[in-house]
């Protein structure tokens, strides 16, 4: 089932989101919704809290996605109250969008090397090295389970603004104008 998905202002996206039991019987239909509402919306993300739900549970990942095209894939990955730690010091700006800030990017500078960990539903523990654009989502995502939007980690505001304004040219920008998938 698509859940709708809060948007920037809700409180529910400024609160910390609580452990959740990876053997809670509620895990596999919410990790099912949550994939389903993030793969409906284009998204290469989706946190528990963005759908409203206070548990620490992520899903990320994409193939080819039409709001980052040229990124390299992210496995399709599910995580339960994810850890990470930096393995290195570097920090990147790139460009971020958020579903819950509909048709906005902003330059966000985040660790380039990490690894992370987390439950896996069902049982088990996933532990991976990331780099790049794949370190920067899962950051994004464990951010929302702390109650931080990207703009909070944003340095210079002047790299915020709407994707039309900033990438006129954009096959993106063409895509939140048509509003498919414009979340
Ligand atoms: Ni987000």
């Amino acid at each position: 089932m698509i859940r709708k998905i809060v948007k920037m202002g809700d409180p529910r996206l400024r609160r910390a989101a609580r452990s959740v039991d990876p053997a809670d019987p509620a895990v596999p239909g919410i990790v099912a919704d949550m994939l389903e509402t993030m793969q409906a919306a284009s998204g290469v993300g989706l946190a528990a809290p963005q759908v409203g739900i206070d548990l620490r549970i992520m899903v990320f990942g994409f193939d080819e996605s039409p709001r980052y095209p040229g990124e390299p894939p992210v496995p399709v990955t599910t995580l339960l109250n994810p850890t990470f730690t930096r393995l290195s010091d570097d920090v990147e700006d790139g460009w971020e969008g958020c579903l819950s800030i509909p048709g906005m990017r902003g330059l966000v500078p985040r660790a380039t090397h990490i690894r992370y960990t987390g439950d896996l539903p069902g049982g088990g523990r996933l532990e991976r090295e990331a780099y790049g654009f794949h370190a920067r989502v899962f950051q994004h995502e464990h951010d929302h389970l702390d109650g931080i939007l990207y703009l909070d980690r944003m340095t210079d505001l002047t790299q915020f603004g709407f994707i039309d304004a900033l990438f006129p040219d954009s096959p993106v920008a063409a895509l939140e104008r048509s509003g498919s998938g414009a979340r």
